[in-house]
C-alpha cells in the first residue's frame, strides 16, 4: 500500500543552528528539484514570519544556494507559530495554522532534552494525529536514555510514523556502499574472514570543534559520530545479502550485525583530546571528554569471526577525509623472492570529500626481475550531481519511506555496543593539533596491523596511496560511469 504523503512541514527550533545550515537550503533542494509544496511551518521563541523569511534568505546565502523562483515559493510557503516547547497553547496555535493538514511532517531540530515535551505537546494538541516525526541525532545519551526517549516517542507516535535521521544514511557513497556489495558478483567470495584480514573505517576532520564547545563537550567523539554514523558504516559493510522484498529487508540486516557486534570495553579503546580543547568556549576547564576515539570491534558471525574492524575518528587531526579500508589477506605462500615483502591487496571506499573506489593490488614492474609494485584501479564520481542528505531523508520522510532512518533496535543495539566505553571508563591522553591522535591508539591494533592514513582530497585519485607505510605505485583512473576501453 503507497504511504500517505505528508501534508504540511513543520520545524521546531526554526531560528536554530541546524534550520540555519541544513534545513532551509534542504527545503530550496526540495522545491527546486521535486516541486514540494507543503506549507513550511516554523516554530520558535522568538521573531515573527518577515524574520524568519530573513533566516531563510541569509541561510541560503551562507550555503551559497541560489535559486530566485524557488526561493520566491519558499518565502511564500512559510510560515511562522512564536511560542514555547513546553507551553500546550504554542501547540494549539500551531494545530490552527495547521488548517485542513492531516498528515504534518514535524521536525524536532531542538536539543533532545526537549523532544519529551514537544512530543507530549503534540499528542495533547491533537497535531500528532495522522503525522509523523523527525528526531535529530544525538538519539539518548546512553542505551537507558534511548530506551527512555524511544518509549516517550511510541506514546504518541507508532514506529512508523518515527524517522530518526542520521544524514549519514542519506549520503550518496554510503548508499554506494551496499549497491556496490550486491550489484557485483565477484565481491562475495572474498567478502568475508577467509579472505578479509581487516576492514580500517577513518573519519578524520582538520577543523576543531569551533563554536560547537557547549554541545562537543555534553557529547564527545563517541557519541557524536561512532554510536550512529560509523556503526551505519559498519552495518552496511558487514551486513548479509537481505532477502524478502519488504522494504525492511536492508534494516533487517542492519540490526543483525549491530546486534552481533561485542560490547565494547576500556581496553578495547583510545580516547584522546587535543591540546587547547578545554579552552574552547562553552567546554569546562577539566573536560575529559574525548575529541578522537579509536577502537577495534569484534562482530561475532560466522561471516565475520576473528576480523578486526577498527574506527579511527578526530577532530584536529592531519586532514578532512572519510574512508572505509578493506584489507585482504596476503597469498598463502610468497612465489616471487621480493626484497620488500609486498603490500597487501585492498579494496577503498572514498566516502568524504571525494567519492570513489578503489583496488589496490600487485603488478610486475617492466624488466626481467619477477618485482613487482603496488598498483590501484581507481573509479572517481564526477560529484556535484548528488542530492544533499537531509533534502534527500526530508523528502523521503514526506513520502512515509523509512529505509534510511535508524530503526528503534538498531539505535538501541548500537548503544550497547558503546555504552561501556561513555564517560570516564577509559582514560583520554592528550594530542598535539595536527597529529593522528595520542600514541595510545597503537595499542588497540592487533600485532602486524598499522593504522591507515588517507590522503589529502587533492591528492585523491592523482595519488593512489596504497596501506600505510608503503610507496604510492601507479593508478588507472576511470571515471565511474565511463568505461575504460
Ligand atoms: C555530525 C557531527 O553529525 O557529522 C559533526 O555532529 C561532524 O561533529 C559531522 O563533523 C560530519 O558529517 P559530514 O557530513 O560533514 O562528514
Amino acid at each position: 500500500m503507497q504511504a500517505e504523503r505528508s501534508d504540511a512541514f513543520v520545524f521546531f527550533g526554526a531560528t536554530g543552528d541546524l534550520a540555519f545550515k541544513q534545513i532551509f537550503p534542504a527545503l530550496l533542494g526540495l522545491i527546486r528539484d521535486e516541486g514540494f509544496d507543503l506549507p513550511i511551518i516554523g516554530v520558535a521563541r522568538s521573531g515573527d514570519v518577515d524574520s524568519l523569511r530573513a533566516r531563510a534568505r541569509a541561510s541560503l546565502d551562507a550555503a551559497g544556494v541560489a535559486d530566485p523562483v524557488a526561493f520566491a515559493r519558499l518565502i511564500e510557503l512559510l510560515r511562522y507559530v512564536p511560542g514555547s516547547d513546553d507551553d500546550v497553547e504554542t501547540f494549539r496555535a500551531l494545530r490552527r495554522e495547521l488548517g485542513d493538514a492531516r498528515h504534518p511532517l514535524h521536525y524536532l531540530a531542538i536539543p533532545p532534552a526537549l523532544f519529551g515535551a514537544v512530543i507530549d505537546n503534540l499528542g495533547q494538541s491533537r497535531c500528532a494525529n495522522g503525522a509523523r516525526v523527525i528526531l535529530e541525532k544525538p538519539f539518548g545519551r546512553d542505551l537507558a536514555t534511548a530506551r527512555t526517549l524511544n518509549a516517550t516517542a511510541h506514546r504518541v507516535f507508532p514506529e512508523p510514523a518515527i524517522f530518526r535521521i542520521d544524514h549519514y544514511l542519506g549520503k550518496e557513497p554510503v548508499q554506494d556502499l551496499l549497491y556496490f556489495r550486491f550489484a557485483n558478483s565477484f565481491l562475495e567470495p572474498i567478502w568475508n574472514r577467509d579472505h578479509v584480514a581487516s576492514v580500517q573505517i577513518t573519519m578524520s576532520e582538520a577543523f576543531d570543534v569551533a563554536d560547537r564547545g557547549a554541545f562537543y563537550d555534553q557529547v564527545g567523539a563517541i557519541r557524536d559520530v561512532v554510536q550512529n554514523h560509523l556503526l551505519q558504516v559498519v552495518s552496511l559493510l558487514a551486513l548479509e545479502p537481505p532477502s524478502g522484498h519488504t522494504p525492511e529487508a536492508v534494516r533487517n540486516e542492519q540490526f543483525k550485525v549491530l546486534d552481533s557486534i561485542r560490547p565494547l570495553t576500556p581496553s578495547d579503546v583510545a580516547r584522546g583530546q587535543y591540546d587547547g580543547y578545554r579552552t574552547v568556549a562553552g567546554v569546562t576547564p577539566d573536560s575529559i571528554v574525548e575529541t578522537f576515539v579509536a577502537l577495534r570491534l569484534e562482530i561475532d558471525t560466522w561471516r565475520w569471526g576473528g576480523v578486526p574492524f577498527y574506527i579511527r575518528t578526530g577532530k584536529s587531526l592531519p586532514l578532512t577525509a572519510t574512508e572505509v579500508l578493506v584489507e585482504l589477506k596476503r597469498p598463502p605462500q610468497a612465489v616471487f623472492a621480493e626484497q620488500e615483502p609486498p603490500d597487501s591487496d585492498y579494496l577503498r571506499f572514498r566516502l568524504t570529500p571525494d567519492m570513489s573506489i578503489s583496488l589496490g593490488a600487485r603488478a610486475k614492474r617492466p624488466g626481467e626481475a619477477m618485482v613487482g609494485e603496488s598498483v590501484e584501479l581507481y573509479a572517481s564520481h564526477q560529484s556535484g550531481t548528488e542530492r544533499p542528505p537531509y533534502q534527500r531523508l526530508i523528502g523521503d520522510a514526506s513520502r512515509g519511506d523509512q529505509s534510511l532512518f535508524s530503526r528503534e533496535d538498531s539505535v538501541e543495539a548500537a548503544w550497547r555496543i558503546v555504552d561501556g566505553i561513555l564517560g570516564d571508563r577509559a582514560p583520554v591522553h592528550a594530542y598535539a593539533r595536527g597529529t593522528w591522535g595520542p600514541p595510545e591508539a597503537e595499542a588497540v591494533l592487533r600485532r602486524g596491523d598499522h593504522w591507515h592514513a588517507p590522503v589529502a582530497a587533492s591528492a585523491a585519485g592523482s595519488v593512489a596511496a596504497a596501506p600505510a607505510g608503503s610507496a604510492p605505485g601507479p593508478s588507472v583512473s576511470v571515471p565511474r560511469g565511463s568505461v575504460a576501453g
